[in-house]
């Protein structure tokens, strides 16, 4: 196989180095080619940069495949758990008895917040969307446990801090919005458990976590924890690029994923089965209107920058979805939709042809709502989720030293020319 890839620009060729990954991914290094020849790349989107080499998670978006440190998402998705795998992206292999016990135990007991930080949600109004208390909540943090990072155990500790106080954060967040007082968590519970308990308790009443309910939400975090360089994530390292730490780092990453076209997705699922059921579930018509470009309308769920097959996660979602509304005998309306949607979709040539397929967050949001989370906390959950892979993207960054992020672009703006003083311009 060729290792160096050579370029002609100007009459003149440059030899550049060919990179594979260890599953054969190709890429040629670019960056002495400024250098060399005065020329860079461009690139808007990414669409085809690779931006880091890295040991974390591999996607083959042609086949479908996601895996998290070489293990298939299937099986750590039915046979692991969320804290396990949160060890496995960010320390790189699977965590022995001992590791896993000081781990959870890690997690478990940092799950309250400084009570000063309590006030702040006094703050906020009590419509405030949860993702932006989040993101201000995570970076104020970095006020209350400034890092020092002087050793080992001091990026492990903010680490676990991280972790447990994200889900009190995040479920304080929704207790304010309804103007409940908050549930402190309870540290005989597993993470899922005492996240739907700091959820959905009462001091008026006793709250029993229904156990398929705490292993599906296990399951969705578990699916959401990393997918390689994303929106989000690559947010966090050029954050952290800069030695930001951890807390800036990863608050910056959760403003990333609140957009619509990335974590926010969830949310837009659901209002948009919600407007197709109101306005009288007319399938069709929203398919046709989602292929026509000027009525701006686009099927969210649907379609992703790398799967051009299928969604890994979407299938073994699809499935919790339908085991979990079993389970509570619920019958969700915007679920029938939404396999409608899904079946014309499939067999339609828009979408065969431009390989748009349901992504994560198609079945996400039903099965949220099935587990009587909020709309607008769906992409809070996907932050809870996406949490550990933040975390070892930001730690791989900093260990590897990697320098600065800091694109070039090409200009397109105005040449030189003079300042004209006020009075004398027309
Ligand atoms: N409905 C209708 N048409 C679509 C859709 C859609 N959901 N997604 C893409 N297209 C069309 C698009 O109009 C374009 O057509 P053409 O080639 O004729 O111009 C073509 O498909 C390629 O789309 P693109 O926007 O150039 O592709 P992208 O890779 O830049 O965007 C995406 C990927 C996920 C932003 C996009 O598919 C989208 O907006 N989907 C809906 C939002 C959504 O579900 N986002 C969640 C992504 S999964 C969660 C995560 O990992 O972040």
């Amino acid at each position: 196989m060729a290792n160096i890839a050579e370029i002609k620009l100007d009459n003149k060729t440059y030899e550049l180095p060919v990179v594979v990954g260890s599953e054969g991914e190709k890429a040629i290094d670019i960056s002495t080619l400024r250098d060399l020849s005065g020329y860079i790349t461009l690139d808007t989107g990414f669409k085809n940069t690779g931006s880091t080499q890295s040991a974390i998670t591999f996607l083959d978006g042609e086949n479908g495949i996601l895996r998290y440190r070489g293990y298939p998402i299937e099986q750590l998705a039915e046979k692991s758990n969320f804290l396990e795998v949160s060890y496995l992206l960010i320390y790189g292999e699977l965590p022995n008895k001992e590791q896993l016990a000081s781990f959870i135990s890690g997690v478990t007991h940092h799950t309250l917040i400084h009570e000063d930080m309590k006030k702040f949600y006094e703050g906020f109004p009590s419509k405030a969307h949860p993702m932006g208390v989040l993101a201000s909540m995570i970076a104020a943090m970095s006020t209350f446990y400034p890092d020092v990072y002087k050793t080992e155990g001091d990026v492990d500790l903010t680490i676990q801090r991280l972790m447990a106080k994200c889900a009190t954060v995040a479920a304080w967040s929704y207790k304010k919005s309804i103007g409940h007082p908050v549930m402190y968590p309870q540290n005989r519970l597993s993470y899922c458990a005492n996240f739907l308990h700091m959820m959905f308790a009462q001091p008026t009443d006793d709250y029993h976590v229904n156990p398929k309910v705490a292993d599906a939400l296990d399951k969705l975090l578990i699916l959401h924890a990393d997918h390689e360089q994303n929106c989000s994530t690559s947010t966090v390292r050029v954050a952290g690029s800069s030695q930001a730490n951890l807390y800036a780092s990863i608050s910056s990453g959760v403003s990333a994923l609140w957009g619509p076209l990335h974590g926010g997705a969830n949310q837009a699922v659901i209002e948009m089965l919600q407007t197709i059921r109101k306005e009288g579930g007319n399938i069709g018509e929203w398919v046709a209107k989602a292929k026509d470009k000027s009525s701006g309308f686009r099927l969210m769920g649907f379609g992703h920058r790398v799967y051009k097959n299928f969604d890994p996660r979407a299938k073994i979602i699809k499935k919790a979805c339908d085991d979990v509304l079993q389970e509570l005998g619920i019958k969700d309306p915007l679920l029938d939709i939404a396999k409608q949607l899904e079946e014309i979709a499939l067999t339609d040539n828009y979408f065969i042809e431009k390989k748009l397929y349901p992504n994560v967050d198609f079945y996400s949001g039903i099965l949220y709502r099935a587990i009587g989370i909020p709309t607008d906390m769906f992409t809070v959950m996907f932050a809870i989720g996406r949490m550990p892979g933040w975390i070892a993207q930001w730690k791989e960054m900093r260990e590897g030293k990697e320098p600065i992020a800091r694109p070039r672009q090409i200009y397109t703006g105005p040449v030189n020319r003079d300042y004209v003083l006020v009075e004398k311009r027309k």
